[in-house]
C-alpha cells in the first residue's frame, strides 16, 4: 500500500513537472507563462473575480523606449497566483497619432477594479504622453464588460482641479508674497512645499498624477492614490461611484515626504501603506505607514524590510499588495526588478506579508509558497 502511494506521488510528480507547472514564487527570477514565456505584466495589480486571479500590467519590449507603450496593458489569469496564463493584450494602444494612447506614450502601473453596481471592470493607470517625457503626470481611464478586455479607453486627467483638499488650512491658500523666490530643496521651500505651495500652482489646472494604486473599500468606495506635486506628496482622491471620475474629496498624505510606488491593504479595520522612495528605475528603502482612516493621520513605520537586501527593497520597487482570497490575514507584497537597458526581461519581487505587532514585515525568500503564512 505504501509503496503504490508513493509511486502515485513519484507520479504526479512527474506529471506536473512535464507540464512545467510551477508550485511556488522565486522573487526575482524569470517567471514563465503557461506557455513557457517570461510574463510581461510590470507595475501591475490584480484583480480577483469568480475563482480567479487577474493579473494586468505594462507590456515593455526588448530595445530602446521599450518603456514606452508600443502595445498596451497586457493581462494574465489564474487560480492558483503560481501558474499563469497569457490573456494578451486588453488595453490596446492606438495607431491615430492624435489619441493620447498612440504607440510610444507612457502607460504605467495599471490597476483594474470591479464595479459591483455598473458591473463594469475599470482600469486606472499613469499615462505620458507621446514625445513630452513626463511632463503631462495624468491619471487615464479604460472600462470593460470584462475582466479580459477588451478594455475601452475613456480619458485622462489631471485629478481636483479647482477643489482644495480636505484639511487644508484656509491660510495656505494664498501665497506667501516671497515664495516664488525661494531656492528648490532649501529648507525654506521644502516648507513651502508641505504648506501647499505646488498644491496651489496646480490648483488652476488639476493636480499631478504620476504612480499610482486603485484601491475599494469593504464599503464599496474606491480611491486612487498617486504620486503628485513633482512626487513630492502622495494624493488620496475620492472616486465617484462609478469609479471613473473624483467626488473632489482629497487629502495629501506625507506632505514633501517624496514617495511613490504606493501600495495599500487592510487588516483588521486598520490601512497599511507602503511605498517607494523617487530614484527612478533604480531601487531605494521602501516606507511603510499606518492609518484608522483613509484619510489620515497616516503614521511613519519606517522601512518594512528586514535582512540583507533591506535598504534596497530587495532591488526592487513596490506595485501592489494582494490578498490571497479566501484567506485571512494572507497578504502578498509584489514590486518590480526593473531592467531599464532591456525593459521586457524586468522580473517580479513576491513576498509575504509578516505581521511584528502593528508593523508588516517583509524578508528575503529565494523560494516561497503560501503554506509560509500558515508558519509562525
Ligand atoms: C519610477 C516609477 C516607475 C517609472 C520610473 C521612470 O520611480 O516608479 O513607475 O515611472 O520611475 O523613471
Amino acid at each position: 500500500m505504501k509503496f503504490l502511494f508513493s509511486v502515485v506521488a513519484a507520479c504526479c510528480v512527474l506529471f506536473s513537472f512535464c507540464l512545467n507547472e510551477n508550485d511556488s514564487f522565486i522573487p526575482g527570477k524569470p517567471w514563465k507563462d503557461t506557455d513557457g514565456i517570461h510574463i510581461n505584466a510590470h507595475g501591475g495589480g490584480i484583480v480577483f473575480m469568480d475563482g480567479v486571479y487577474y493579473w494586468y500590467g505594462e507590456h515593455k519590449t526588448a530595445g530602446r523606449g521599450g518603456n514606452t507603450a508600443q502595445e498596451g496593458v497586457r493581462c494574465y489569469s489564474s487560480k492558483d497566483l503560481y501558474n499563469w496564463k497569457n490573456e494578451g493584450i486588453v488595453l490596446k494602444v492606438e495607431k491615430n497619432p492624435d489619441s493620447e494612447i498612440t504607440k510610444g506614450c507612457i502607460i504605467e502601473r495599471p490597476k483594474v477594479i470591479f464595479n459591483k453596481k455598473t458591473r463594469k471592470y475599470v482600469m486606472w493607470f499613469h499615462l505620458e504622453l507621446k514625445n513630452q517625457g513626463y511632463e503631462a503626470a495624468r491619471a487615464a481611464v479604460a472600462i470593460s464588460n470584462t475582466p479580459k478586455g477588451p478594455f475601452k479607453y475613456i480619458k485622462s486627467i489631471r485629478p481636483n482641479k479647482g477643489v482644495w483638499p480636505i484639511n487644508f488650512d484656509a491660510k495656505f491658500k494664498l501665497a506667501p508674497a516671497n515664495e516664488e523666490e525661494l531656492k528648490s530643496w532649501t529648507p525654506e521651500w521644502m516648507t513651502a512645499v508641505k504648506n501647499g505651495m505646488l498644491v496651489r500652482r496646480d490648483f488652476d489646472m488639476g493636480q499631478m498624477s504620476r504612480d499610482m494604486t486603485v484601491y475599494v473599500d469593504d464599503d464599496d468606495k474606491a480611491y486612487l492614490i498617486y504620486s503628485s506635486e513633482d512626487n513630492l506628496t502622495l494624493h488620496i482622491a475620492e472616486l465617484s461611484d462609478d469609479y471613473l471620475s473624483f467626488t473632489g474629496k482629497w487629502t495629501r498624505m506625507e506632505p514633501a515626504g517624496h514617495n511613490e510606488a504606493p501600495a495599500i491593504f487592510k487588516k483588521d479595520g486598520i490601512y497599511y501603506m507602503i511605498t517607494s522612495g523617487c530614484t527612478g528605475w533604480d531601487p531605494n528603502a521602501a516606507r511603510s505607514f499606518r492609518s484608522k482612516s483613509i484619510w489620515g493621520p497616516w503614521k511613519s513605520l519606517g522601512n518594512p524590510c528586514i535582512g540583507k537586501g533591506a535598504s534596497l527593497t530587495f532591488h526592487s520597487q513596490s506595485t501592489f499588495i494582494l490578498q490571497v482570497q479566501g484567506e485571512k490575514d494572507q497578504f502578498i507584497f509584489m514590486a518590480d526588478r526593473w531592467k531599464p537597458d532591456k525593459p521586457i526581461d524586468g522580473t517580479y519581487v513576491w513576498l509575504p506579508i509578516k505581521f511584528n505587532k502593528e508593523k508588516p514585515v517583509l524578508k528575503w525568500y529565494d523560494k516561497w509558497d503560501l503554506d509560509v503564512f500558515r508558519k509562525k
